[in-house]
């Protein structure tokens, strides 16, 4: 019997392919080594949004090197965004000779045929299919287990923001259907889930493939419908597409929890323009005042892009301005990455690193600023939090989650996991609350 060990880097999609990778080699009698030295196939689950993911890739198999030439039969796998690049798995192929498999994103449920065959011809093995296939429904899939799960409802991206490379590795966008989709759901939640990530590019475009009135509205209308269920998050927002009548069904819905992820990118017109995001930063302030209005006590998060090419410092203050002006809860934030093959790679004003690391820093201690005072109000507020486990750094403290997504750690029993309590939060740092249990 073989075993199996995967390494996952890059969002919930890579994640989510590498529950499926792992249902479909336990299918055929693969188990899950009890750790990556063990593991007889190593499978790594490669994310390129930015050249720092590429490396990290690299990186890591530079010391699987070191593993395979003690063990000459461990196979190494590779597959996921970065070998569905073009020209990729060429590049890989000289870069790191001891990988065995390279695989792309549109034929993981290949997998275990592609592994036999390495292993029958004992030589190297490429398969990355140009296009995305029809949807393939009913794969088995190996989740953590727990309370949570991550549901896919539609894969890659018609959108084309002029720096991301995503729609190229990940294809059009594609719905599943809701019936599938629902009934993945009621299967989770038969198996003691209580709370389901809904994933997509922009899951405000749901359904827009697909024939008669399906949107994704109607589709949380249908999720918030099952029974035992107690959570409903979704992932990612796009501001374009995100109407009033699905603030309005977010509002009416009680399982749909009072957290948005709206990725706002810059804070200038003229770079949300070049970045081909649609929409304005006076669209932006609007939909943020809806979203507050209709839903109490939301929290919203977002990604933030310093540096893209052209940003000038009057540009970078309006990204500052709308920080400020907004108070997310939490951001994300990067500095631009040209990506080979994207209308952005080729724009003139390619700016240097010293200034994007300028910038990151500055819009960091702005935004951690802001994070810590969102915090600190929730001081003395009772919340119900969702337990997932032990802290990593403190076994005494139970981990969790708010509705809206905060991080919240207290002491309690082991026995509260899985479970949902009420805390009333005694403390406020930037990344994480501290609670205790309410009786
Ligand atoms: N579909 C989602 C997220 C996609 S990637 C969305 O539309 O928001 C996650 C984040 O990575 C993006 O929101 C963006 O902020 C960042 N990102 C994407 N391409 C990038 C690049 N070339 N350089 C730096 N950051 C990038
Ligand atoms: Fe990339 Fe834009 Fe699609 Fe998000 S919406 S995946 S940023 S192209
Ligand atoms: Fe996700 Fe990275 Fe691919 S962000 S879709 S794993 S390029």
């Amino acid at each position: 019997m073989k075993s199996y060990w995967t390494i996952v880097y890059g969002c919930q999609m890579n994640e989510r392919d590498s529950e499926i990778i792992a249902g479909l080699l336990e299918e055929r009698g693969y188990t899950r080594a009890p750790a990556l030295e063990k593991a007889d196939v190593i499978i790594l689950h490669t994310c390129c949004v930015r050249e720092k993911a590429e490396n990290k890739v690299y990186g890591k198999l530079g010391q699987l090197a070191r593993l395979k030439s003690k063990n000459p039969d461990l196979i190494i796998a590779v597959g996921g965004c970065m070998t569905q690049q073009p020209g990729a798995a060429e590049e890989m192929r000289q870069k790191a000779p001891h990988v065995d498999l390279i695989y792309g994103t549109h034929n993981i449920h290949e997998l275990p045929n592609l592994l036999e065959r390495v292993s029958f011809l004992r030589q190297p093995v490429a398969s990355i299919w140009d296009t995305e296939g029809e949807i393939v429904e009913g794969l088995p899939h190996r989740t953590a287990g727990g309370v949570k799960a991550l549901v896919t409802i539609s894969y890659g991206c018609n959108n084309f923001c002029s720096y991301c490379i995503v729609p190229y590795v990940r294809g059009r966008e594609r719905s599943r259907r809701p019936e599938d989709i629902v009934k993945e759901v009621q299967e989770l939640v038969d198996d003691g889930v209580l709370e389901v990530m809904l994933l997509g590019q922009n899951v405000n475009s749901y359904g827009r493939d697909l024939p008669g009135e399906i949107d994704f509205a109607r589709l949380l209308e249908m999720v918030n419908g099952i029974e035992g269920l107690r959570r409903i998050r979704y992932m990612t927002s796009h501001p374009r597409d995100f109407t009033l009548d699905l603030i309005r069904t977010l509002s009416r819905l009680d399982k749909v929890c009072e957290h948005v992820h709206l990725p706002v990118q810059a804070g200038s017109n003229r770079i949300l323009e070049l970045m081909n995001r649609g929409y304005t930063r006076e669209d932006y302030f609007v939909l943020v005042d809806n979203l507050r209005r209709h839903l109490p006590g939301v929290s919203i998060t977002t990604d933030l892009i310093v540096g893209f090419p052209g940003e000038t410092e009057e540009d970078f203050a309006a990204t500052l301005d709308l920080v400020e002006r907004v108070q997310f809860d939490n951001a994300f934030t990067f500095m631009y990455s040209p990506r080979r093959g994207t209308a952005a790679a080729g724009l003139p004003g390619q700016l240097p690193l010293e200034v994007k690391k300028e910038r990151l820093q500055r819009l960091m201690e702005l935004q951690n600023r802001i994070s810590r005072a969102k915090n600190e109000a929730l001081v003395g507020r009772e919340m119900e939090v969702l337990v997932e486990g032990t802290s990593e750094n403190d076994p005494t403290q139970l981990s969790g989650r708010t509705r809206t997504h905060k991080l919240v750690h207290f002491p309690g029993s082991q026995e509260l996991i899985g479970k949902l309590v009420q805390v009333r939060i005694t403390q406020a740092q930037t990344w994480l609350l501290k609670g205790e249990v309410v009786a």
